[in-house]
């Protein structure tokens, strides 16, 4: 029997031992060229189109940032369902990446397929084994996570990411754009996140607090900068699916182009602010403050102290490499989303009108 009352908390409880698994896969990037890690050859490519729904596409918004910034590679990232829809362009020497838990979402499927037909290789990132993803695309990465079985995704989000990490650096070294030392520190970084994580779900105190000022909360804004923004947008979906809190994810610079007319002193904002390169920290600080001066309550996960900061509720979360610190931002908020749907008394694991694979269209037949 389970440790835990509920699948969600399980899961977000694996998230240390599946990065483990993970790091220890990752050798093979220096070892053999990565082979081993994509059943199929993923090099050559010009671009990269990212089609996923959900989860998998605010984790496809993270891969974006770290292969543009670590191979150099132009990504364009795009709903499954809206790219069906779109204009059949030619994709010459483009590789679409497929991304999904499931393998079998039928928006993701489709738009791989109609990828397929323009030309693009394809490579699946999903976590079932022989699913339709996987079998249709030309190269697949097995995420290797366990079966997710509660209804909103944790631990496969935290897996995509560390797949399109690897990929990424994968990518960085082929075209000589990274050189190995710095690759096999990165690597080593990743082997020393499960305990940073372990950390930040164990000193929890924080999430009771915001699960408990949150209850009778009717919304929330989320905002987040370069590679906390995909974070942003995963923690309010979390919070939409299981907990039925109207939560949205702004884009740090943004904020100040329209959703600043939303602060008011009953809506609570969450900050979300890793140790930014460049001047992206104090930026984010630099909203914060003006929120502050509209007189909204602010929360803040921050990887640098916020101490000067009166009325900002702050969280210091252990030090780690910007390429891996959004996976120990999004550990605090999927168990927030989870404390929260508790306390208010919410099926956790089977939240209202969703299902764990959104395999058909919508009908209109009742
Ligand atoms: O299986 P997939 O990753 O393709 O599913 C995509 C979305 O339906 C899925 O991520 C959904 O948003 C989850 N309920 C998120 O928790």
């Amino acid at each position: 029997m389970s440790l835990y009352e509920h699948h969600m908390l399980k899961e977000i409880m694996e998230q240390p031992g599946i990065l483990a698994a993970l790091a220890k896969r990752s050798r093979h990037l220096l070892e053999e060229r990565g082979a081993p890690l994509w059943s199929g050859e993923v090099a050559g490519c010009e671009r990269i189109l990212f089609l996923a729904c959900g989860t998998s596409y605010h984790a496809s918004l993270a891969g974006k940032w770290m292969i543009e910034t670590l191979a150099g590679i132009p990504c364009q990232v795009e709903y499954a369902h809206e790219y069906r829809m779109a204009a059949q362009l030619p994709l010459e020497n483009c590789l679409a990446i497929g991304l999904s838990q499931s393998g079998e979402t039928r928006d993701s499927l489709e738009a791989m397929r109609k990828a397929k037909e323009a030309g693009a290789r394809t490579l699946a990132i999903c976590n079932v084994a022989n699913s339709t993803a996987i079998r249709l695309a030309h190269a697949a990465f097995l995420l290797e996570a366990g079966p997710e079985k509660a209804i909103a995704s944790t631990k496969v989000f935290s897996a995509q990411y560390v797949a399109t990490f690897l990929l990424a650096l994968h990518l960085g070294l082929l075209r000589g754009r990274l050189p190995a030392e710095w690759v096999q520190k990165q690597l080593q970084q990743l082997a020393a996140l499960p305990d940073k994580m372990r950390q930040v779900l164990e000193n929890d105190g924080f999430v009771k607090e915001a699960a408990l000022v949150l209850r009778e909360a009717t919304q929330l804004l989320m905002i987040g900068k370069g590679p906390a923004f995909p974070i942003a947008l995963e923690g309010a979906l979390k919070l939409k699916e299981t907990a039925y809190l109207h939560a949205e994810g702004f884009a740090g610079g943004e904020f100040r182009h329209g959703p600043m007319a939303l602060i008011e002193p009953s809506v609570p904002t969450l900050m979300l602010m890793p140790a930014l390169p460049s001047e992206g920290f104090e930026l984010m600080k630099g909203t914060l403050g003006e929120i502050r001066k509209s007189g909204g309550p602010i929360w803040a996960l921050t990887q640098k102290p916020l101490e000067e900061e009166e009325g900002v509720r702050a969280h210091t979360l252990p030090e780690a490499d910007i390429f891996l610190s959004p996976l120990l931002l999004v550990a605090p908020l999927q168990l927030l989303a989870y404390r929260l749907a508790c306390s208010r008394g919410l099926n956790v694991d089977t939240p209202r009108a969703l299902c764990k694979a959104v395999t058909s269209d919508p009908t209109s037949t009742p």
